[in-house]
């Protein structure tokens, strides 16, 4: 057999236009290609378009225009098909409230068609595996977000779906409980299953995703791996002054400082991009003499520092 790439998820021009009192172009022409395991992430700010997208995906969303494919299944002509090998954990909380851990895994399966005896079993072997067989009997009230959110992704994987799609998967965990997801979802990976995930954590989208795209109102601005994205930035260290009071002066000034490839201004300060921070904060201090130097801050290069050189905002973490 020759080298076979195949692509789990294929996202051709897709757009979602939302009307209503206002016009919202929530997801603006994103072309997509997800391969066969791996885990991809969706990286954004907040209304970048992220969970319209996943919800394009997942048959929840109509799109106004373009093409999904899912596993070679064209997920807008056959949505019922394409269900069949999708896992959905949404961005909000989702379990049955009226059903406890067990049960809300193993009416999933009965709705996938499994018999009592095989759901039964297939319930109790995930919440095992996910280290909730404890909590089988609880109420999801009565779950920590880390457990709920396991028992959202042992709900969603249940069915054994090719493609699992979690939306902003630690989104208020506490650190702990970020890492078990983390973990887990590194062991789905193991176990054959492509993962399209978002976030708004760059430490996440670096950690645990094999490819990033980085989406901003609607648009992929970049897509690569996280040792790409940044090198995107030349591998440029991001240096932040905050002065109290900001003149052109003085950012020409900056710019004449050997070893500073650009100079933005920022509202209280100047933001320097740098190939190399040696012995560089010696000569920014004295081209700022006699300047009320209120706060500076170095940042190596990360996907925030990409995104902040793509979009000048901070992505927030
Ligand atoms: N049903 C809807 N009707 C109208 N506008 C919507 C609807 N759903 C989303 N939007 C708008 O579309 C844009 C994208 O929203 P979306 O939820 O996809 O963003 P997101 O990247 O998931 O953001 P977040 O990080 O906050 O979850 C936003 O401006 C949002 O207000
Ligand atoms: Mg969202």
């Amino acid at each position: 057999m020759g080298e076979l790439t195949t692509s789990a998820i294929q996202i051709h021009d897709l757009v979602k236009v939302f009307q209503g009192r206002q016009e919202v172009r929530a997801v603006d022409s994103i072309d997509l290609d997800v391969q066969d395991g791996e885990i991809f992430g969706l990286l954004g700010p907040n209304g970048a378009g992220k969970t319209t997208t996943i919800g394009a995906c997942t048959t929840r969303i109509r799109p106004t225009k373009g093409q999904i494919t899912i596993n070679g299944v064209d997920v807008l002509q056959d949505p019922a098909h394409a269900r069949q090998f999708i896992g959905v954990v949404p961005q909000q909380n989702t379990l049955d409230r009226s059903c406890n851990a067990f049960e809300n895994v193993y009416y999933h399966c009965r709705f996938f068609g499994m018999a009592s005896g095989e759901a039964t079993q297939r319930a109790t072997q995930l919440l095992t595996e996910f280290k909730l067989n404890e909590r089988a009997q609880a109420m999801p009230y009565a779950l920590s977000g880390g457990m709920a959110q396991r028992l959202q992704i042992a709900r969603a994987i249940a069915h054994r779906p090719r493609v699992l799609f979690l939306d902003e998967p630690t989104a208020g965990l506490d650190p702990q409980s970020r890492l078990a997801v983390w973990e887990l979802v590194r062991g789905l990976r193991r176990q054959g299953i492509t993962v399209l995930m978002t976030t708004h954590y760059m430490e996440e989208a670096d950690q645990l995703c094999d490819r990033v795209a980085i989406i901003d109102h609607g648009k992929i601005l970049v897509n690569g791996t996280p040792a790409e994205l940044k090198q995107r930035v030349g591998g440029q260290t991001m240096m932040e002054i905050h002065v109290a009071n900001v003149s052109p002066e003085l950012s020409e000034r900056l710019g004449n400082v050997a070893g500073i490839s650009s100079v933005e201004s920022m509202p209280n300060g100047f933001r320097l991009w740098t190939t190399g921070r040696d012995g560089l904060l010696p000569k920014v201090l004295e081209a700022m003499h006699g300047c009320d130097l209120r706060d500076v801050s170095v940042k190596e290069p990360t996907l925030e520092t990409v995104f902040i050189r793509l979009t000048g905002r901070e992505l927030r973490d």
